[in-house]
């Protein structure tokens, strides 16, 4: 096969992965490693894509959370556990290679 026709191959492969699974196929491993992370654990109440409102309004969709702070700011709350003083957000504690994880989940959402 000609590197053409391989490079082709390839992206009409990936646009038909993305096709199927929305935006996580733009996303690299560790991104979704760390998007997994946020829907298993925060998806409850947090809006975790780029459109969709929270599902709890009170919580503030992650992909707004950098207008307030760099994200890369929230690596220590990760690790110690995020209390924000609002009960019903669960006190949540992380690894550090899943808040690298997470965090570069958070950054895709700026792009
Ligand atoms: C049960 C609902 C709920 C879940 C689950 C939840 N949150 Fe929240 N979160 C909230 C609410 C409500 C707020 C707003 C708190 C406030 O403004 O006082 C919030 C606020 C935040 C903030 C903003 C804090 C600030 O002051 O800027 C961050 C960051 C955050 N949550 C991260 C997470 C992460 C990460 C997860 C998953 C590991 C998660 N949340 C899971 C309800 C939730």
């Amino acid at each position: 096969m000609s590197v053409i026709g391989w490079r082709t191959t390839v992206l009409a492969a990936a646009a038909i992965a993305g096709a199927a699974t929305g935006a996580s196929a733009q996303l690299s491993p560790g991104e979704q490693r760390g998007r997994a992370l946020a829907l298993a654990n925060c998806a409850r109440c947090h809006a975790i894509d780029k459109v969709s409102p929270s599902p709890l309004s009170l919580a503030p969709p992650f992909r707004t959370l950098h207008r307030r702070y760099p994200v890369e700011t929230l690596d220590e709350a990760l690790a110690e556990g995020i209390v924000t003083g609002h009960p019903s957000m669960p006190e949540f504690r992380l690894e550090p290679d899943q808040i690298g994880d997470f965090i570069a989940f958070l950054k895709s959402l700026e792009r």
